[in-house]
């Protein structure tokens, strides 16, 4: 990541928003949806600006959503970029770069992810403790610029502990059930198979997606203060007696669509205590 390819999206952000978000949302598939809530919205597609590839995959129209969401100044990504289209570790988590630089404190990272816990249920919503990377690999490799961030970041708060509890509070205030757990990320685009679940498992995951690890380590090295939710939506590879499939993370995702908006809300309405 160089900053002076941040610098020039800057500047042409610029021209089209006068607006100052305070949190950076990053819609996951089938929760891009929420941008619609977004109240006086300034739209930036991708595809407008310098240093953007084109987004590929279906349920994510690639672009900024910028506005008031419960009398905060949000900026929302609708669509986000995955390892697996054949981008970088260091494009997929430029975007959030770029949301520093307009002038984000928080980070709030969603993503459709597949239960490896058995308690869980396709629908769940799953506050995340912490991740484990099997991308093998970083966005931050390669040189490090110091006034962007530290050569060797600290990631044994990846996920703030105070956004934590925000986040369960805000689950019980609306009436709805809250799971917490860690994800783990892998390149896909393949579903894992049993055995891998099984290892998975065995490593402490309790949910496994693909994406939001890069997202989240150029967040904490950019010093962002980080939430993650991940909606479950299929139970992981071998646990049921069927395929996966993603026509059923799409449907989960559409089905929970009521609580994960009103999730979020309730979030961004009270993070300002954090
Ligand atoms: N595995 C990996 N990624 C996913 C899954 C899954 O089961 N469900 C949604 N994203």
């Amino acid at each position: 990541m160089k900053m002076e390819q941040v610098e020039e999206v800057i500047e042409c952000m610029r021209a089209k928003t006068r607006k100052n978000p305070k949190i950076g949302l990053i819609l996951g598939s089938g929760l891009g949806d929420l941008a619609a809530a977004i109240a006086g919205a300034d739209r930036i597609p991708y595809q407008s600006l310098p240093h953007f590839p084109k987004p590929t995959v279906e349920g994510h129209k690639g672009q900024f959503v910028i506005g008031r969401l419960e009398d905060q100044n949000v900026i929302a990504m609708q669509g986000r970029y995955h390892y697996y289209e054949g981008y970088s570790l260091k494009q997929v988590s430029f975007p959030v770069r770029v949301m520093k630089a307009l002038g984000i404190e928080y980070l709030i990272v969603t993503n459709a992810a597949g239960g490896i816990n058995t308690d869980f249920r396709p629908g769940d919503l799953m506050l995340i403790r912490d991740h484990i990377n099997m991308l093998g690999g970083s966005p931050l490799i390669g040189a490090n610029d110091e006034k962007t961030g530290p050569r060797f970041p600290n990631m044994s708060a990846a996920y703030q502990a105070a956004l934590i509890d925000l986040g369960k509070k805000a689950a019980s205030s609306i009436g709805i059930n809250i799971r917490e757990g860690v994800y783990l990320a892998t390149p896909g685009p393949q579903y894992e198979t049993p055995a891998e679940i099984r290892m998975m498992r065995a490593l402490g995951a309790d949910a496994v997606g693909m994406s939001t690890v890069p997202e989240v380590i150029e967040a904490n090295h950019a010093g962002l203060k980080v939430l993650g939710i991940s909606c479950i939506t299929n139970m992981a590879s071998g646990i049921l007696n069927r395929p996966l499939s993603h026509t059923e993370v799409m449907d989960t995702a559409r089905r929970v669509k009521e609580n994960f908006t009103g999730l979020i809300k309730e979030i961004i309405r009270t993070i300002g205590t954090c």
